[in-house]
């Protein structure tokens, strides 16, 4: 099992959006069973999770992580046949993060692509470099044609693997949270769908390759 964390101390980043849509995107290309974790007190995720069971929607499937024996639940996943566990994490930068890197194989950190953004990103780094994992950042809530799309990219280039993948401010990501759902369900041809299933094939590309 590969463990994805998704994290970016900045609040409103995209991290619960973005988790629950590349989490959707794995098991439509038949990549499961994934797995997604709420490790956030706001419990976004975890809500999106019931709404979907409501639904009637089976996967992905959710587990409740005891932060306690955050390893312990990591292990019995693995051992359960999970191919993909997907954590979302809180916007803060603190011991609980620390002990989530530490069981990561990616950490995936979601970027507006703003100069404050980007600031307050400088700030929360030395915590992800710190626990020697790879990470990624992702570029996510881009509108088209600003300036900073492109400028962000590059200062991110001097600080990290940037994926070529983005995703961009959409209407259908906002609204098929509310109800339990993703673009991938909703509207499988949308631009959206197509935007969030390149954008998993390009992580799982580097997860699934030994220099990731
Ligand atoms: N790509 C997108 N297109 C449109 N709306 C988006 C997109 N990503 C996120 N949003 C909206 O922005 C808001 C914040 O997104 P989200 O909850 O995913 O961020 P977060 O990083 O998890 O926030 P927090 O730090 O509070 O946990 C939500 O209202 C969500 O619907
Ligand atoms: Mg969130």
């Amino acid at each position: 099992m590969k463990t994805i964390v998704i994290a970016n101390q900045k609040g409103g980043s995209g991290k619960s959006t973005m988790t629950v849509h590349l989490a959707a995107a794995a098991e439509a290309a038949r990549h499961g069973p994934v797995v997604i974790s709420d490790t956030d007190p706001q419990g976004t995720a975890a809500d999106w999770f019931n709404q979907r069971k409501k639904a009637g929607i089976e996967t992905p499937r959710y587990s409740a992580l005891t932060l306690s024996d955050l390893a312990g639940r990591v292990k019995a996943l693995d051992e359960a046949g999970a191919a993909y566990l997907f954590i979302d994490t809180a916007p803060s930068i603190g011991a609980v993060n620390a002990d989530l890197f530490a069981l990561a194989d990616l950490i995936l950190i979601p970027l507006n692509p703003t100069p404050a953004d980007l600031r307050a990103l400088v700030k929360g780094l030395p915590l992800v470099r710190q626990s020697g994992k790879p990470f990624q950042f992702v570029l996510s809530r881009v509108r088209p044609n600003l300036r900073n799309n492109d400028g962000t990219a590059v200062a991110l280039q001097s600080l990290g693997v940037v994926l070529t993948a983005r995703m961009h401010e959409r209407v259908i990501y906002a609204e098929t949270f509310a109800h339990g759902k993703t673009a991938l369900e909703t509207d499988p041809k949308s631009t959206a769908a197509h935007e969030i299933s390149a954008l998993w094939t390009e992580i799982r590309k580097k997860i699934e390759s030994k220099n990731s």
